[in-house]
């Protein structure tokens, strides 16, 4: 296949035609599917991956893979290629499907013969998320149309077939993974275009949380009827459907649907925004600390208005030395006596938590590095607050002197003692 791709970009390049950033096939899984009624009388479903591939040319070319089954995307006014910001085809996930009209019926202005449509949906991935094209291919068969449930009578494709299509919408999301933090600004990009003029579209945004799907915004193109806001108007007609989200709050979470519909058609894309606050994290005391040997001290740190709720928080303690050492430092000592409140909830639905120990001062801990570490999702690396313990010893120096002073004082008395009664002698003998 890269050989395959390599063989077609060269001859490319040899025609002189530009098209080292316009991709000219790519290979896709095709996701058959099979619907059935089964034993119970029930519509199931059975799906099949197929190998594909997505061949931008003429009616009539050649397929680059014999052996795929090979959608042929011949010009229309719409150029699949020119939403895929000259991404290479080993960063695109390419899936092909059938498209069901589910039973809207109308007639698509643009026609290629004298029979019905059939559609195809393919949706295009960037790898590292950065865009999600949808496209509709259209693919002019001479069959009558369909009925209601065309999915029922999905005709066979074989192996090594080639369909002839042409794009008939397209939608697009620069956007397709969103986090946002407390209070900020976001726009969900949304794109879309039709191949033909006048298209009687309607532009939907529609929020789903919880199970709960709330209708934001919609527009009609023929009537000029809007409802809701958040998109602006004169963008749309251009085919810019981007929504604003002017203040992010935790009730804004959700996945968002922009969808399109230009009767028989329906394309939709997901966009999801995820609310990510980072903790603030404080500590009770300033960084020393110096207590006297044996005293007591509750330590504790807190990690406040974070969102979502997984938090992460480790106190460790370190030796000075070692913290200095480059090599063969021994790591942090993780502390084991550190208890956790309860997750407290805000008013602004941001949690708080906090890690407490009961710190007892002994000598051997002073000069060490206590450290707490908080991770969060909302954070590349944990935050560090830390403090270095100093433990005094209880007045140990001055104690020899004080029993020296005890003695010499005794050592006193006892003379002036002996100094009295030899006195009291001397004044006994005086009468001589
Ligand atoms: C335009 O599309 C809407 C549905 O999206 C449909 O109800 C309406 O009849 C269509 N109008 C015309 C003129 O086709």
């Amino acid at each position: 296949m890269s050989l395959l791709l390599k063989i077609s970009v060269y001859l490319c390049l040899c025609a002189g035609v530009p098209c080292v950033h316009l991709v000219s096939w790519l290979p896709c899984q095709f996701t058959d599917e099979h619907v059935f009624l089964n034993l119970e009388g029930h519509t199931e479903t059975e799906h099949r991956h197929r190998e594909a591939a997505l061949q931008f040319g003429q009616t009539g070319d050649a397929p680059l893979n014999p052996r795929a089954v090979t959608f042929l995307i011949t010009g229309s006014k719409l150029d699949l290629r020119r939403f895929l910001e000259e991404t290479e085809a080993e960063h695109l996930d390419c899936e092909l499907r059938r498209f069901s009209t589910d039973g809207r019926r109308a007639r698509w202005p643009v026609q290629g013969g004298p029979g019905s449509n059939r559609w195809f949906s393919c949706t295009l991935r960037h790898a590292q998320g950065l865009f999600t094209v949808t496209g509709v291919l259209r693919h002019p068969s001479d069959q009558p149309a369909p009925g209601q449930q065309d999915y029922h009578s999905w005709p066979a494709i074989a192996d090594g077939e080639t369909l002839t299509t042409s794009v008939a919408v397209v939608i697009k999301t620069q956007t397709p993974s969103v986090r946002a933090a407390l209070a900020s600004q976001q726009k969900l990009h949304c794109q879309f275009a039709v191949d033909h003029k006048g298209p009687n579209v309607t532009v939907e945004w529609h929020r789903q949380r919880r199970g709960e799907r709330t209708r934001l915004f919609s527009h009609a193109a023929r009537s000029g009827r809007s409802e809701g806001g958040g998109v602006g108007l004169r963008g749309l007609a251009g085919g810019d459907a981007s929504y604003g989200v002017p203040f992010a709050k935790i009730t804004s979470e959700g996945t968002y649907v922009c969808s399109v519909t230009v009767p028989p058609l329906f394309v939709s894309l997901d966009i999801s925004l995820h609310i990510e606050e980072p903790p603030r994290v404080s500590l009770n005391i300033g960084p020393a600390l110096s207590l006297q040997e044996g005293g007591e001290r509750k330590v504790s740190c807190d990690a406040e208005g974070y969102y979502p709720l997984d938090v992460e928080m480790v106190w460790s303690v370190q030796d000075p030395a070692a913290a200095d050492r480059r090599v063969g430092a021994p790591l942090p000592q993780v502390l084991q006596n550190v208890l956790l409140t309860s997750h407290r909830r805000n008013r602004d639905d941001t949690y708080s938590l906090t890690a407490f120990f009961l710190l007892r001062a002994s000598p051997r801990d002073s000069g060490r590095r206590f450290t707490c570490s908080v991770s969060h999702r909302s954070l590349r690396a944990p935050v560090r607050k830390s403090f270095v313990l100093t433990v005094e010893e209880p007045w140990a120096g001055p104690r020899p002197l004080g029993l020296a002073a005890i003695v010499l004082l005794l050592a006193l008395l006892l003379l002036l003692r002996h100094l009295h009664s030899a006195r009291k002698h001397m004044q006994k003998k005086k009468p001589y």
